[in-house]
């Protein structure tokens, strides 16, 4: 086991929320996965944007609408380099992950889900990438398809072949599973469907967060990431689509910034991505994803990928040792995502007794029911690693656990 590969204290000390006690201990953050905690460098961005540029954008002839047009466009350079996108028109901001797949459920969903047709997702999807599928085939009276887990909590891949067919439209998969932290092999069930030529949309709400996304590497048709998970604001987010896919479908939400001419007979829309953004856009919130995204480009997005496998090694030992403790998703290939129940205990009693402890983790089905279905459980304590937290953070965990057992002996 190597260390972080960068300097864990003073990453730790750019995040000024984690500088607290709570019910009297340090806290303890371990929830990351729901949403991050924001370094100085995103909260500064904010400032600064609301202290001297905010004003509309795309619209004034004024000096601030100049600024702040340019500083928003910038950001969506920023993403598109993140995402190493072959061009910044790819990019669409929207409100989050939810809303991006919304938005291709409305817009791809409409246009190419018909009677009869198929929709394949995967037996470890968010409600996020569940219910508006389900919403498209009931409009359009088409079938939602499952790609089954195993035990450990992986796709089996050889059910995947027989479950793309020729009546499939779209596949639409997690890359890493928020419930249980495990990672799809994208490109390989990339190329499968795009063999029988159906496109992938990738549900990205936990991978940015912890490993470096090609998204022209993995080939995929669609991509979607929120910005407060990835340690920006909350209501901004990101879809991107490959340029000829989000030209070729019809507009999202109807008004301002969408069009290039309005009379009462007829409208014509905006060029992509501007068809798709609709209404003054979070221009702070893009401002602020930028500002995330350069600040984790600058920690190094492979060291923390590193800190992540790290500290993923150290506490699956640490967790595996508490007696009575079993995780649930063990595959071979995952993130820094520790789901696991402990005896008989109910999970909201171990959530609320760490609590007591300061430690803040997450407990239920973490919108992932159908998945807790097919591990027989209804509901998880789920521990999540960003890179601010430390040894020290998952010691404190397991000492809780400790005196949870010890209250339920
Ligand atoms: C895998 C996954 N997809 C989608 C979402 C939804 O993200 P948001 O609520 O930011 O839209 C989440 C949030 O937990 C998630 O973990």
């Amino acid at each position: 086991m190597t260390g972080p590969g960068f300097d864990l204290e003073r990453v730790r000390g750019d995040f000024p929320l984690l500088r607290q006690e709570v019910r009297g201990r340090p806290l303890v953050y371990l929830d990351s996965a729901a949403t991050g905690q924001k370094p100085q460098a995103v909260l500064d961005a904010l400032t600064r944007y609301y202290t001297h540029d905010n004003a509309n954008v795309h619209r004034g002839v004024h000096i601030l609408s100049e600024r702040s047009t340019q500083a928003y466009e910038d950001a969506r350079e920023t993403v598109r380099r993140f995402l190493n996108a072959k061009d910044a028109r790819e990019i669409v901001f929207v409100r989050g992950t939810t809303e991006a797949i919304n938005l291709v459920a409305a817009t791809y969903g409409r246009k190419h889900v018909g009677p009869g047709d198929e929709v394949l997702i995967s037996a470890m999807e968010h409600h996020s990438n569940i219910v508006p599928w389900q919403m498209v085939c009931d409009a359009a009276g088409a079938k939602l398809r499952v790609i089954p887990v195993d035990d450990r909590g992986e796709l089996k891949m050889d059910a995947v072949d027989a479950l793309l067919t020729e009546r499939t439209r779209l596949l639409a998969i997690t890359h890493v599973s928020n419930a249980l932290g495990s990672i799809n092999p994208i490109k390989a069930l990339v190329a499968k469907a795009h063999a029988k030529n159906i496109p992938v949309l990738v549900d990205g709400a936990q991978s940015v967060t912890h490993f470096p996304v090609d998204v022209q590497d993995l080939d995929c048709d669609f991509f979607a990431f929120s910005g407060h998970k990835l340690f920006g604001p909350t209501g901004i987010g990101v879809l991107y689509g490959k340029l000829a896919m989000l030209e070729s479908l019809p507009p999202y939400q109807g008004g301002g910034d969408m069009i290039l001419s309005v009379t009462m007979e007829k409208t014509v829309y905006n060029r992509v991505p501007h068809r798709f953004e609709a209404g003054t856009p979070d221009m702070a919130g893009a401002v602020g994803l930028g500002a995330a995204i350069r600040y984790l480009e600058g920690v190094g997005l492979s060291a923390i990928a590193q800190h992540d496998q790290w500290l993923l090694a150290y506490a699956t030992q640490a967790l595996e040792a508490v007696p009575g403790l079993k995780l649930v998703g063990t595959a071979p290939k995952k993130t820094g995502v520790l789901s696991f129940t402990l005896g008989d205990v109910h999970p909201h009693d171990v959530g609320t007794i760490l609590d007591q402890e300061g430690i803040c983790i997450r407990t239920g089905h973490h919108c992932a029911q159908p998945l807790m279905q097919r591990f027989g459980v209804a509901a998880t304590v789920r521990a999540s690693l960003a890179l601010y937290n430390t040894p020290q953070d998952v010691d404190a965990l397991v000492k809780g656990l400790h005196k949870v057992r010890e209250v339920f002996a």
